[in-house]
């Protein structure tokens, strides 16, 4: 069984050792590599420490509850193995810019619906994902629905990563998880960003 103690210190120390990640194709949506320094340095680390948390990891699957512009699985995308698969789901309003020079990139499915629709986790098979990404609304109630029905998803020593664990009332769900976890307090994000063991 993983300790997610463990993981956490790995990923901060890959996050000390590696440079920031950098691909070619980035730079239709971020001309250079200031201006993606900009885009983490705007209070958006967590996207390095889910760059690194997968580096670590080698998920076969990765979910995300949140697409919106696409920053956090773009970081994720660049981090996947060739074999991996990145499934990010949003309600559609937003328009996924970072990954536009991804969109052919055929470990990438981004899929419109509601987190809290039971019917968008049709076509994932239970058990099938190593990396849970939860980023929506940052509500307890929302959060506590997404989780009842993803949980069946995660695959053996799956990992959940959460964003804003300490936003409106989302500390409710964070404080009453019996899971090991880790929360990286306000370091990667000023809303707080966390781990734990599914
Ligand atoms: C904070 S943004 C996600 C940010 C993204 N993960 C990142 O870090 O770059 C939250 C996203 O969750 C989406 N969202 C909120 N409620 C949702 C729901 N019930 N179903 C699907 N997506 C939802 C919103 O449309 C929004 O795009």
């Amino acid at each position: 069984m993983i300790s997610i103690t463990d993981l956490d210190s790995r990923v901060k120390q890959r996050l000390q050792e590696s440079p920031l990640p950098w691909d070619e194709r980035m730079r239709r949506c971020a001309p250079s590599e200031s201006y993606l320094q900009t885009i983490v340095s705007n209070d958006q680390a967590y996207y390095l420490y889910l760059n690194a948390l997968v580096a670590d990891t080698c998920p076969r699957t990765v979910l995300e509850l949140g697409t919106c512009q696409g920053g956090s699985a773009l970081f994720m995308l660049l981090a996947l193995p060739a074999a991996g698969k990145l499934i990010s789901c949003d309600l559609g309003q937003h328009q996924p810019v970072y990954l536009e020079p991804f969109r052919s990139d055929s470990r990438l499915t981004l899929m419109i619906g509601d987190t809290r629709d039971p019917g968008l986790y049709k076509e994932i098979p239970s058990g099938s994902v190593d990396l849970l990404f939860i980023d929506t609304d940052h509500t307890c109630a929302q959060v506590t629905k997404e989780w009842e029905l993803s949980r069946r998803l995660m695959g053996p020593g799956g990992i959940v990563a959460m964003d804003d664990i300490h936003m409106n009332d989302m500390g409710l769900f964070w404080n009453a998880l019996p899971n090991d976890k880790v929360d990286a307090g306000h370091r990667f994000h000023h809303t707080g960003f966390g781990i734990f063991a599914a």
